[in-house]
């Protein structure tokens, strides 16, 4: 599969609220660089200059040293990654996939996975994402914006009754794994989801909610991968159905007609450009139950264990976790 060895620097961890699910999507890409025969160099940007990481205790324990944002610095700035060929993202949330660790890096001089600045940037922005979805014309639910310091209850219930009325989803605008999020039900419930989404983020999103199904499709260098639909055995597709075996149920390609899945793709490819993403990236999408899509966001570093979905959506088509990894690690080095 692989041919020149490489010397491959996995970021792993970080301090985001993702930091364990992270941990999960570096294990399996850290086996499939070694199976790939790259030497592999393991670095949580989080431990600062305490590194290297072990890995086989690195991925056993919780944590050996202190998880500080303020160490990315120190540990970007350090030797171990003085003649990397390539670093490998494989932290997500905030401090990861923002933009932000994309920087140092390019202010280093090294390439790296994924999409680049100012696409990780704004695709962590949902509401930044959906304004350039309607301008490429990528159908997207309905939504405002409240800032934690103009919140005005009376006010944004007016707003959810003009605009789209409820049921309505509430949500941080810059966060991932469904954390802050409720499905706001009537007037009753306005303060308390937005105080929750407020914990999470200084910007929430009210969103129109999408009756229907939970569909992704994963996009691989300029080519979309088939749709997954996402099954949760309890209503909302959360935290815990995310991230607890058995807890959804994939079907992938999704059981819906051909036209409605080249549609999806198509969409998807709109919406992975849109934002500028590069390599590889996860677009995720409501579908109502006449087959009309609305993507909700673009996810620029997305699960990456042997079980998520961009490995089930490459299996599908005959790509191995492996070969997935291979594909992106080439894509990155080789255009
Ligand atoms: N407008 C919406 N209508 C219906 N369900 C929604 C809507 N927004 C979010 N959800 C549900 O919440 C989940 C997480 O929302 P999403 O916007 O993708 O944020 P996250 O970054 O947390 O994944 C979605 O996968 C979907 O199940
Ligand atoms: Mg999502």
């Amino acid at each position: 599969m692989s041919n020149t060895k490489l010397k491959i620097a996995l970021l792993v961890g970080g301090s985001s609220p993702e930091r364990e699910v992270s941990k999960e999507s570096s294990n399996s890409i850290a086996k499939a660089i070694k199976n790939l025969g790259h030497e592999l160099v393991l670095i949580d940007p989080a431990y600062g200059s305490n590194q290297p990481v072990e890995e086989e205790k690195y991925f056993a324990k919780e944590n050996y040293s202190e998880v500080k944002t303020e160490n990315y610095v120190s540990a970007l700035n350090s030797s171990l990654l003085s003649n990397v060929d390539l670093v490998f993202l494989g932290l997500h949330g905030k401090y990861g996939e923002d933009g932000t660790v994309q920087s140092l890096l390019e202010l280093r001089g090294l390439k790296y996975t994924g999409s680049k600045i100012l696409s990780s940037a704004m695709a962590m922005d949902k509401s930044m994402s959906k304004i350039m979805f309607q301008h490429f014309d990528v159908a997207t639910p309905k939504w405002f914006v409240v800032y934690y310091k103009e919140i005005n209850y009376n006010l944004i219930k007016e707003k959810i009754k003009k605009f789209f009325g409820f049921p309505c989803v509430i949500k941080p605008n810059d966060q991932g794994s469904t954390v802050g999020l409720t499905i706001c039900r009537g007037e009753s419930e306005v303060e308390e989801s937005v105080k929750l989404a407020l914990q999470f983020s200084n910007k929430v999103m009210v969103e129109k909610y999408i009756p229907g199904r939970e569909v992704t499709v994963g996009v691989l260098g300029q080519q979309p991968l088939p749709v997954l639909e996402i099954v949760p055995k309890h209503g909302l597709y959360d935290y815990e159905s995310k991230y607890t075996d058995g807890m959804s149920e994939y079907i992938v390609p999704a059981e819906i007609p051909a036209k409605v899945s080249q549609h999806l793709q198509q969409q998807a490819l709109l919406a992975f450009n849109s934002v500028e993403c590069s390599n590889y990236a996860r677009v995720d999408f409501r579908l109502t139950n006449d087959y009309i899509n609305y993507c909700l966001e673009v996810n620029t570093l997305p699960g990456m264990t042997s079980h998520s979905l961009i490995p089930k959506m490459a299996k599908a088509i005959g790509i191995s976790f492996d070969e997935l990894i291979d594909k992106i690690i080439k894509y990155e080095l080789n255009g």
